[in-house]
């Protein structure tokens, strides 16, 4: 359902369930064209993350977006077996998708993002929303990444907000701080969605019992999906809820919301191996010192939004769906 003058987009994951409703809204906006998908350790293993992948591409009726699997592990350590209490131990709260015949491509997630921006050179835009491995790795393949990509939305980071993994550490940023650290060093277009705005706007129980509702297949799995996920939410918001990290980078991305505070300021990652490891250290003093010194400063940090962001998710999604049911029921000519 994308326009002629949709963006390209490559989205680098590791599904999970706010993965999936990220690639569930990419795939349902209008603004943006997926032309390739890579996969890392994170949430589940990056071979885990590509098959939960593939199996809900099919399920949206866009089984031919590449896949690819990336990193297994971090650039330092080794992978930590993801985060069943949070998503369940296969990534998707135990929800059993049909299986896709598709596979994933022979390329690593890295090579494929870089022949991605060879091939749409100025215009390819990247969302990552897993750890930063395999974009790091991209950038060691090819230096000039920064040039060919016209911008990267990550999901990752505190600006002020305390950490989900450590006092201080998000968990994308957490789970590898030394790529973290490589990606947001590198000279290109980038806006951190960290958890200042991600945990501030959340998912009601009636915005599942509208997935749920919805007669749609990609919808009705979302919905038993987040059933998984809000268990895990009650015991942070004290009601049955969750956090949007994911899909709320994948909006910013394609300039689907309206951001009110977004100052674009330093941002440094942590890799010491003290307590700060894997904080990113935002430098907000422009908010007392009105940006005396704004060299350096080229990461985008969303802090604030302008609307009620779970309406534009799901009125984006069902708009879609609903376009794919009148097409279904059109008469052939
Ligand atoms: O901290 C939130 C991030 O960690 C999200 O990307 C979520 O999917 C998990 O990977
Ligand atoms: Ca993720």
């Amino acid at each position: 359902m994308t326009d002629r003058t949709a963006a390209h987009f490559y989205l680098d994951c590791d599904t999970g369930i706010d993965d999936a409703l990220a690639l569930a809204y990419l795939l349902a906006t209008p603004r943006a064209e997926l032309v390739g998908i890579g996969t890392v350790s994170g949430n589940v293993s990056a071979a885990g993350g590509a098959r939960n992948t593939l199996d809900l591409l099919q399920l949206a009726g866009h089984p031919d977006i590449p896949v690819a699997v990336g990193a297994h592990h971090p650039q330092a350590g080794t992978f930590h077996g993801g985060a069943p209490h949070v998503h369940g131990s296969n990534g998707i709260g135990g929800v059993e998708l049909p299986r896709s015949d598709r596979e994933p491509i022979q390329a690593t997630a890295a090579e494929l993002l870089v022949q991605l921006a060879h091939q749409h050179a100025g215009e390819l835009r990247v969302v990552a929303i897993g750890p930063l491995t395999n974009i790091a790795a991209a950038l060691r393949l090819e230096p000039k990444l920064p040039e060919l990509v016209a911008e990267i939305t990550i999901m990752g980071g505190a600006a002020l907000a305390p950490g989900n993994i450590t006092a201080v550490a998000e968990a994308n940023i957490a789970n590898d701080p030394e790529a973290a650290a490589e990606v947001l060093a590198a000279a290109w277009n980038v806006t951190l969605v960290p958890l200042d705005v991600t945990m501030s706007n959340v998912l009601e129980e009636r915005h599942r019992q509208e997935l749920l509702a919805t007669d749609h297949p990609v919808s009705q799995a979302l919905g038993d999906m987040l059933g998984y996920y809000f268990g895990f939410y009650v015991d942070i918001f004290g009601r049955a809820c969750s956090a949007m990290h994911d899909p709320l980078a994948a909006a910013i991305a394609v300039q689907g919301v309206e951001l009110t505070v977004a100052p674009t300021v330093r941002v440094e990652v942590d890799t010491t191996s003290g307590p700060g490891r894997g904080q990113t250290v935002c430098d907000l003093r422009g908010q007392y010192l009105g940006f005396p010194d704004q060299r350096g400063a080229r990461c985008r940090v969303v802090l604030e939004l302008g609307e009620d962001f779970a309406s534009h998710l799901l009125g984006t999604m069902q708009a879609a769906w609903l376009a794919e049911d009148s097409l279904d029921a059109a008469p052939v000519a």
